[in-house]
């Protein structure tokens, strides 16, 4: 830790529009005055600095090239002056419900930045964390909380971060949604007051809106220019980010867990930290920002974000949970022909006195279903071996349905309310991860399956049900409001514990769809799961939302019959993520397999551009009936146009290009006995007029692969 040492300038009252500087301070505390800290990307700075009575201030999150602002408190507590929400309110042990803090000094090791403050009346530690990403434009931010009081203390809110925004017009972009209907976009002007974005419902908690936002600085956001920050905050519990413009006009921006339902005791010389808020700028609008925050993804937030992801064969839409070792047997060989590399047995597969035949019994009951695989899973992982293809398997390892041994057994293990009648959700219950013994169990589930079943390489690891009645059986009455925090550390114990003794094993996050898709859960998982909804006119506009945030690679798209539409138009849609297929290959008509060999052949040719290069959205869904994405990696780029009504020809502006390179454009994943011929074509003109693209009839869709020439 070193000391802040050095004169800071004069104090100038005038200047200050920070209510908690406008109100004397009583108590004095030693001189701690310094230069501005400066947490810096290559283009994005975080100033803060420290006044002459240890305070710490923002001057400036934004651009770095822009003039330093007069400065607001950086992290706000309540109760001592400051009189909006606070990032931090703490009822101290004697019952004092004031909080000041002043800096004790900083540090930085590598790219991490930590400030740490003290309240001069209390032995209360607050410990600020900033990590710098330079070439990406991310700053994470987290906060730590301890304390060496004479008994608990209690922590009411505690943001991941706190900034200020300054005054000026400001525009917030939401993602919210429902099953099946994930990442709607809706901007909105933010006017005086508090637009408050949150979950409450502790797991699958972004079931109603994904953690993430983009807030757009001048009007609303555009996707080539403009200052736009992206913020998600890495967690899969409750969350909430809280906007508020103050009188005078300033923004500020609190995010981090949701403190609803979440009042915390923390004991003396516990530790508390909060996750981390990630913050994303660009001054080139929102185009820039997710390339950015998708190389971001690739090498902080995501396993492997450098190897490409396999094509899968899925079995839950084709066979729901009617199968048996047979059937699945025969899928492997399908999948293979086609040239899948990886089959996925999903639900079902499971319960003995319980059999899971629906989802109304045997979650919980992580033993074969002795009809349906009389030989367990081994021969099934043999078969998958002859057969040449990998093997994957579904887990629910934090549910259980009430028909089921487990609850028999452990009914105190579930997650409800004393004297309420049992709430369930798709016939289930969640587990209280916040007992010990309960997560030992969850964690013995996935590690007894992976090591009985060494052929597995693969999981799918799914969470159907959120928070209705959140009482812990286990948290007593002095601890209750625990629960939604203790479950969601404890669920990252058991992930990084998969990660750290099965490294080998593959992971996908699903949560009845795309309920729990954020930095938290992806750090210990290679994909999500974005939606149950696999109609490709409904996906374009969910995988268009994704991607803000989110990369191609880690975005599973699967092929299905739903929505009745051309196998070519769902494998067009898919194809810009990571491809697989949820089909009953075994009953594909002679037509839809020949084109799903060649597309799949295809989209080995592009699959490194894809999940590897750079993505650039070209025109929105939301924006009019033909939308297109691209993907740039060296001299080869792919794009994707998808037209949802009907739509005369017109050029499609491309991006991303070299505009004094020259391209070979192919349009390719034609249907059987279509041709295309290869034209040459500059940059310039592909960057300038566009790319020619032919009438577009309701649910079509074209790919043209780009090499460069010369
Ligand atoms: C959830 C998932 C589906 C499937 C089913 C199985 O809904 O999102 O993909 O795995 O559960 O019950």
């Amino acid at each position: 830790m070193v000391p802040l040492f050095g004169i800071f300038g004069a104090f100038h009252h005038a200047e200050i529009t920070d209510p908690a500087q406008q109100i004397a301070h009583p108590a004095p505390v030693p001189l701690m005055q310094s230069g501005p800290i400066h947490i810096e990307t290559d283009h994005l700075a975080l100033t803060l600095f420290v006044d002459s009575k240890g305070h710490l201030l923002q001057r400036k999150f934004g651009d770095k090239a822009s003039a330093d602002g007069a400065g607001q408190t950086a992290y706000p507590a309540g109760g001592d002056g400051w009189y909006f929400e606070p990032a931090l309110f703490v009822t101290h042990a004697d019952g004092n419900t004031s909080t000041d803090l002043r800096v004790l000094g900083t540090s930085t090791r590598e790219n991490v930045t930590e400030i740490s403050l003290k309240d001069p009346e209390y032995p209360l530690f607050v410990n600020l964390f900033y990590r710098v990403s330079p070439k990406e434009d991310v700053i994470e931010a987290w906060t730590e909380i301890r304390h060496s009081e004479k008994g608990n203390i209690t922590l009411e809110r505690f943001a991941s971060s706190s900034h200020d925004f300054g005054n000026g017009e400001f525009y917030l972009t939401q993602f919210h949604g429902d099953w099946a209907n994930e990442m709607n976009m809706q901007e909105e002007s933010l006017g005086f007051g508090t637009k408050i974005l949150d979950s409450k419902i502790g797991v699958r908690a972004d079931q109603f809106l994904n953690p993430s936002f983009l807030l757009s600085r001048g009007g609303p956001a555009k996707e080539d220019s403009g200052e736009v920050f992206a913020g998600s905050l890495a967690w899969s519990g409750s969350f909430q980010h809280l906007f508020e413009r103050q009188p005078h006009g300033h923004l500020r921006v609190l995010s981090g867990m949701n403190p609803f339902n979440s009042r915390y005791f923390l004991k003396a010389g516990e530790i508390f930290t909060t996750p981390a808020m990630v913050w994303a700028w660009s001054k080139n609008g929102t185009g820039t920002l997710s390339r950015n925050l998708h190389r971001w993804v690739r090498t902080n937030a995501l396993r492997d974000g450098d190897r490409v992801r396999a094509i899968l064969l899925n079995n839950w839409e084709a066979t729901y949970f009617s199968f048996d070792a047979k059937k699945i047997t025969s899928l492997f060989q399908g999948a293979k022909d086609l040239g899948m590399e990886l089959f996925l047995l999903d639900d079902g597969w499971f319960g003995k006195k319980y059999p899971r035949d629906g989802d109304n019994q045997g979650l919980g009951d992580w033993v074969p279903d002795p009809k349906k695989l009389p030989n367990g899973i081994g021969e099934l992982t043999d078969n998958a071996k002859k057969a040449g293809i990998r093997f994957g398997i579904w887990l629910e390892p934090e549910m259980v349905n009430p028909r089921s041994e487990l609850f028999e057994k452990h009914p105190d293990w579930a997650i409800q309310q004393p004297k309420r009648a049992l709430e369930l959700q798709r016939n289930q219950l969640a587990l209280d991860l916040s007992n010990p013994k309960v997560e030992a169990y969850v964690y013995g589930v996935i590690d007894k399956t992976l090591r009985q079943n060494p052929g597995i390489s693969y999981i799918k690891w799914d969470a159907n049900r959120y928070l209705t009645q959140p009482g812990s059986p286990y948290l007593g009455k002095s601890r209750q409001t625990h629960l939604q925090i203790a479950y969601g550390r404890a669920l990252y114990r058991i992930m990084a514990r998969m990660k750290a003794e099965h490294p080998d094993c593959e992971l996908m996050i699903c949560s009845g769809g795309g309920g729990r898709v954020d930095y938290g859960s992806l750090q210990f998982g290679h994909e999500f799961w974005p939606s149950d909804m696999t109609d490709p006119a409904r996906r374009i506009f969910i995988q268009y939302g994704y991607s803000f945030f989110f990369p191609p690679i880690a975005t599973s798209n699967h092929v299905t019959h739903m929505g009745n539409h051309s196998m070519k138009f769902a494998f067009d849609v898919a194809m810009s993520g990571r491809l697989g297929m949820d089909i009953d290959v075994d009953k594909l008509s002679v037509q839809d397999r020949e084109f799903a060999v060649s597309a799949i052949q295809t989209y080995k040719s592009i699959r490194e551009t894809v999940q590897l290069g750079d993505q650039y959205r070209l025109e929105s869904p939301y924006a009019g009936p033909r939308s297109a994405v691209m993907s740039v990696r060296g001299d080869e780029a792919v794009a994707f146009v998808y037209a949802i009504k009907d739509v005369p020809a017109a050029p499609l502006r491309l991006k991303g290009l070299d505009l004094a390179a020259t391209y070979q454009v192919e349009e390719i994943n034609l249907p059987a006995g279509a041709k295309s011929e290869p034209q040459t074509i500059t940059g310039q003109t592909l960057l300038t007029t566009g790319l020619p693209i032919p009438h577009l009839s309701p649910f079509s869709s074209a790919i043209y692969r780009l090499r460069r020439t010369r």
